[in-house]
């Protein structure tokens, strides 16, 4: 056991093994609305560094679908957080935000894609995490593309799985 580096005691309550308890909700004015699985990893190593893999499943036939990965945050004595994600689908992400209580806030701060990436192109995505009082995991991801304004495309709730 790696003892945990105290910088991350505000964000510890993340770390571990979440599933999805129902599948999570999909949706887009342009898209088919669907339902998915995920799993989401939080873990570290020592460092003032969460390490986070998010594998997203179709609720029905299981495929793999949206996978994302990295690394969170948090800058020392403060309640500024910064993710740093890498997609599958071609896209990497800072996204910056606030921790309030067992919430994270999180935004777009910058971005970047593969040269073939698929249209519309993803130009803000807005993030809540957040911890809810009954001990489930909840997340909300809302984007604007070229197409769209902010609108939402994800909402999922977790629990605990190992
Ligand atoms: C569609 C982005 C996460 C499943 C899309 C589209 C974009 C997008 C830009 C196309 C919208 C359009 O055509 O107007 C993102 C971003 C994500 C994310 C930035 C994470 C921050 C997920 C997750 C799933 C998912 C976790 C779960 C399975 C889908 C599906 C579609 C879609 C099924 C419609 C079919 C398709 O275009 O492939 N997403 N997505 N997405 N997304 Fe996501």
């Amino acid at each position: 056991e790696v003892k945990l580096n105290p910088v991350l005691l505000p964000l510890s309550w993340l770390l571990g093994t979440w599933e999805s308890d129902e599948p999570g909700e999909g949706n887009y004015p342009s898209i088919k609305p669907f339902r998915y699985t995920e799993k989401l990893h939080f873990s570290h190593v020592g460092q003032p560094v969460i390490n986070f893999m998010f594998n997203a499943f179709h609720a029905e036939s299981n495929k793999p679908l949206h996978r994302e990965c990295g690394f969170i945050r948090i800058q020392p004595g403060t309640t500024r957080v910064a993710f740093i994600i890498a997609q599958n689908s071609g896209l990497v992400e800072i996204e910056e935000g606030e921790l309030t209580g067992n919430q994270l806030k999180l935004q777009t701060q910058s971005l970047g894609r593969i040269s073939f990436a698929k249209e519309p192109h993803v130009q803000q995505i807005c993030r809540v995490l957040q911890l809810r009082p009954d001990g489930k995991l909840e997340q909300t991801v809302s984007m604007a593309t070229d197409n769209q304004p902010l609108t939402q495309h994800l909402h999922i709730t977790y629990s605990r799985s190992a």
